[in-house]
């Protein structure tokens, strides 16, 4: 994925926010549904959870209290945030994936006082508020928004290939979205887009006891639900597809032999769904059948201990400097260096 400097937008008129749109469309997101639903096991891209309904329900889920993980980030964060200053260089710039609501970022920047702030996120409209809100706060701070899909090579604008140092930071776990093969062919395009000198402070949720696992993706408000089902809901809206949210469940289970959540969409009835788009594609067309029980696999989220997770970032092209971790060993922080 380049930066396009064509594809930059001055949608905001604040001084020091610059907004790069490389959102995926809809001709590429019709190929990988009509791909997914295609398997024998029925599969959607994660990242398809997030529109701006998928961020807000996001953000809720990180107030549950069955959802430890934020919690016990932050405080990972507000604990340490002066020894991660002390391990960055003076001229850095910070770049973000999965940014969010960039709420975390703010614990840091104060201590790091990064020359550039990066949030990259493919939830555009999400992206942009909240980049403009963080601008509100630290009126001090460049910011250079991008809207990308970081599953894909991220290769950054040519005004951005600076001396100054780059620090990735990954948070909520999200790398525990990919599998551990992807995890690290991911990391080693991290590796090479920080550069040499560059580093990453990444989250890493742990592995612990099933239950407290499974109440974390099953949560009694059922907030994680409709996050699952806002899914279905993303693609209606882009697809004009016309998938019944009502005929589906969610189930969340943690599968100990994969060392990973698994969250499914359960079909409750035999059902046919079309996707075409005659407006794309050529008019691509497609009869989705489904089974009652049969389900759409839409996220695995797997937990690593703290060896394993090493293992993986060393293959990567990474040597761990720090590891932080809560009293319980749910969660851990890693400062990773570009070997
Ligand atoms: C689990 S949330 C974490 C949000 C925030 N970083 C935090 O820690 O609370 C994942 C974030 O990554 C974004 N995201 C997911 N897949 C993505 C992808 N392939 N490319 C870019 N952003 C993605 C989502 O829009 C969402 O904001």
């Amino acid at each position: 994925m380049n930066f396009n400097q064509q594809s930059f937008i001055k949608k905001s008129s604040r001084k020091g926010l610059r907004f790069f749109d490389n959102q995926p469309v809809a001709e590429d997101i019709l190929s990988e549904v009509i791909a997914g639903l295609s398997q024998p096991q029925k599969v959607l891209p994660a990242k398809y959870f997030y529109d701006e309904q998928g961020s807000r329900l996001f953000e809720a889920i990180t107030q549950l209290p069955e959802y430890y993980p934020t919690r016990i980030e932050i405080d990972l964060l507000r604990q340490h945030k002066e020894s991660i200053a002390k391990l960055v260089k003076d001229d850095v710039w910070l770049l973000e994936y999965g940014s969010g609501a960039s709420l975390k970022i703010r614990l840091l920047l104060q201590a790091i006082r990064p020359n550039c702030y990066v949030p990259m996120d493919i939830s555009k409209d999400f992206l942009l508020a909240s980049a403009e809100s963080l601008m509100e706060d630290y009126p001090w701070l460049d910011v250079y928004a991008a809207c990308v899909d970081y599953s894909q090579p991220v290769r950054l604008p040519a005004d951005m290939i600076t001396s100054a140092q780059k620090l990735g930071f990954f948070p909520g776990s999200s790398i525990g979205n990919f599998a551990p093969h992807e995890a690290q062919i991911f990391l080693q395009g991290v590796r090479n887009t920080l550069g040499k000198d560059g580093a990453m402070l990444i989250g890493v949720d742990l592995q612990k006891d099933k239950h407290i696992l499974e109440a974390a993706y099953n949560d009694c408000q059922n907030v994680t639900a409709a996050f699952n089902f806002n899914i279905l809901h993303h693609i209606n809206r882009i697809l004009g597809t016309q998938f019944n949210v009502n005929y589906f469940e969610h189930k969340a289970i943690y599968s100990e032999n994969k060392s990973r959540i698994e969250m499914h969409l359960v079909s409750t009835m035999d059902q046919i769904v079309n996707i075409s788009d005659s407006s794309i594609n050529g008019g691509e067309s497609k009869n989705i059948i489904f089974k009652a029980g049969e389900t759409i696999h839409t996220e695995n989220s797997y937990k690593y201990s703290k060896q394993s997770f090493i293992d993986l970032v060393e293959g990567a092209g990474f040597e761990v400097r720090e590891c932080w971790s809560d009293d319980k060993e749910y969660f851990a922080m890693f400062y990773l260096h570009c070997c």
